[in-house]
């Protein structure tokens, strides 16, 4: 989203890597844009130029190098380029020795002070960094750029004091800094004013969130507590750590249909020696009890999960005790990664002894377990009603794509259609990213359902949507 430049002042930021990376990127946005930088779409166009990074593996954290060297000879241009994130606070100063074209490597620890970093780069500067480890507060920003013309999201936690033994996060990240809850509370209730309607609350460890301010509200209260902001009619969280995972958050899930039916829960390993070794803080017996108590839910939630394959030491045997975990839980989703060393942690000084093909050979045999698995279980959702939150259109299948509460991706045909008396539309299109329809699920895949509009399944559950007035249901804002 161009705006028009007023001090002339331009910046271009790309983003790799998990959700926390895409706000973060929103809130330097912001930081910006309160100093007279206009956002451009295009690198060229840009005179600063910034890369917010990922390292949870090695790849991600490759493909910032390959980027910057792809576009260094718009230095010569007299571009200014940074590296944020991950990667910077993990590679820190042999940034600029790798690619001397950047003047400035920040690590997000060091946001707080990201207008004082600004002035030194906006002086001449070429060698600004940002590397001090976290401190004490959580980024708080005046403004917030949203990128996401629907979705909003919200920063309740940074960082991370598990020290999970092959993950570098607690090392780029910092410390767990939780925010107020009343800071929180503010926030979504402005985004609910300015027409958002789904919030999604984010953390590395979401659920580790402890109210730093005197409210001294419990993660499950603090839940409950934003979906009850007026406007709001979704409301997530992500990612939750099993060991924190408590009863009272599926109580409170259960006790408000704005809590969308989901959880994201990784569980990494289904073998206890493994998941001793990656000091992950439960064993597969312990984990499975959360899983117990998400499935009692009266409301079905549907659950998903990280998972890691080839781990330094992991048998045959560990590998097969991971496959009959999908089958006992039932993922709606699973993200499964090939381990990669990290400098900093404790796995990252241990043999990789797992080799390559066999970390191949694992991941697919578990991609496809899952798939099947997912193949099956959506099955369930045929000839049943969702309410979906419209996403896109597909113009080459002609069709919609949205979401269900429980995050599965629904496609729907939008074509006129009669109600049972065969008068009156029920809805036409067109419809618009950011409403909210109901959908009859008629066929479903590994991946997704599909279906048609049809009327929501009780009306009285809907009485600010009348059948047949589409075109009219509340939009999220779609542009800031
Ligand atoms: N190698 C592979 N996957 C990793 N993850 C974290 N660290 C590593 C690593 N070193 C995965 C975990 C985590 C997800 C965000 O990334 O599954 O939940
Ligand atoms: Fe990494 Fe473990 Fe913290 Fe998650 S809980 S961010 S995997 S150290």
């Amino acid at each position: 989203m161009a705006t028009p430049a007023t001090s002339g002042k331009t910046f271009f930021i790309e983003t790799f890597g998990c959700q926390m990376n895409v706000h973060d990127s929103e809130r330097v946005s912001g930081v910006l844009h309160a100093r007279g930088y206009a956002q451009v779409e295009r690198m060229e166009d840009a005179g600063l130029i910034l890369f917010n990074t990922c390292s949870i593996r090695d790849k991600a954290a490759q493909k910032v190098f390959s980027r910057l060297s792809q576009f260094k000879a718009l230095r010569k241009q007299g571009k200014q380029f940074a590296v944020l994130g991950c990667v910077a606070q993990q590679a820190g100063e042999a940034i600029f020795a790798k690619a001397p074209h950047v003047s400035l490597v920040a690590g997000s620890a060091s946001y707080p002070r990201l207008g004082e970093l600004l002035d030194r780069l906006e002086a001449g500067e070429n060698r600004v960094t940002g590397l001090a480890a976290a401190e004490t507060s959580a980024f708080e920003t005046e403004f917030t750029r949203r990128d996401h013309p629907w979705r909003a999201y919200i920063t309740i936690i940074e960082g991370c004091d598990k020290h999970c033994a092959y993950c570098i996060v607690p090392y780029t990240r910092g410390f767990e800094r939780s925010r107020d809850s009343q800071a929180i509370l503010r926030e979504a209730a402005q985004l609910a004013a300015a027409g958002y309607t789904e919030v999604q609350l984010l953390g590395q460890n979401v659920n580790s969130w402890r109210d730093a301010g005197p409210a001294r509200l419990s993660f499950a209260q603090l839940l409950t507590a934003v979906a009850g902001i007026p406007g709001l009619r979704r409301v997530r969280y992500t990612t939750s750590h099993p060991r924190d995972f408590t009863s009272d958050i599926v109580t409170a899930m259960a006790g408000h249909p704005g809590l969308c039916d989901h959880v994201h829960l990784p569980v990494q390993s289904g073998s206890n020696q493994v998941l001793a070794r990656m000091r992950r803080g439960y064993t597969r017996e312990q984990y499975l009890e959360k899983i117990a108590l998400i499935q009692a839910s009266p409301r079905p939630l549907a659950i998903t999960t990280d998972l890691i394959v080839g781990f330094p030491g992991e048998t045959d045997a560990d590998f097969e005790a991971t496959v009959e975990l999908l089958e006992q839980v039932h993922y709606s989703g699973a993200f499964i990664f090939k381990y990669s060393p990290r400098p900093h942690t404790e796995a990252g000084a241990w043999p990789d002894d797992i080799p390559d093909s066999v970390k191949t050979e694992r991941l697919m045999i578990l991609q496809r377990r899952q798939q099947e698995i997912q193949a099956r279980d959506n099955q369930d959702w045929v000839g049943r009603r969702l309410e979906v939150m419209v996403e896109s259109y597909l113009e080459k299948l002609n069709q919609w794509q949205g979401r269900a509460s429980s995050h599965r991706i629904v496609n729907f045909t939008g074509d006129l259609r009669l109600d049972s008396s065969g008068a009156l539309p029920v809805f036409s299109r067109p419809l618009r990213p950011g409403q909210y329809a109901w959908v009859e699920i008629e066929r479903a895949g590994a991946n997704s359902l599909v279906g048609r509009l049809c009327a929501a399944p009780d009306a009285a559950a809907l009485p600010s949507i009348p059948p047949g007035t589409a075109a009219a249901l509340p939009m999220a804002a779609s542009s800031r």
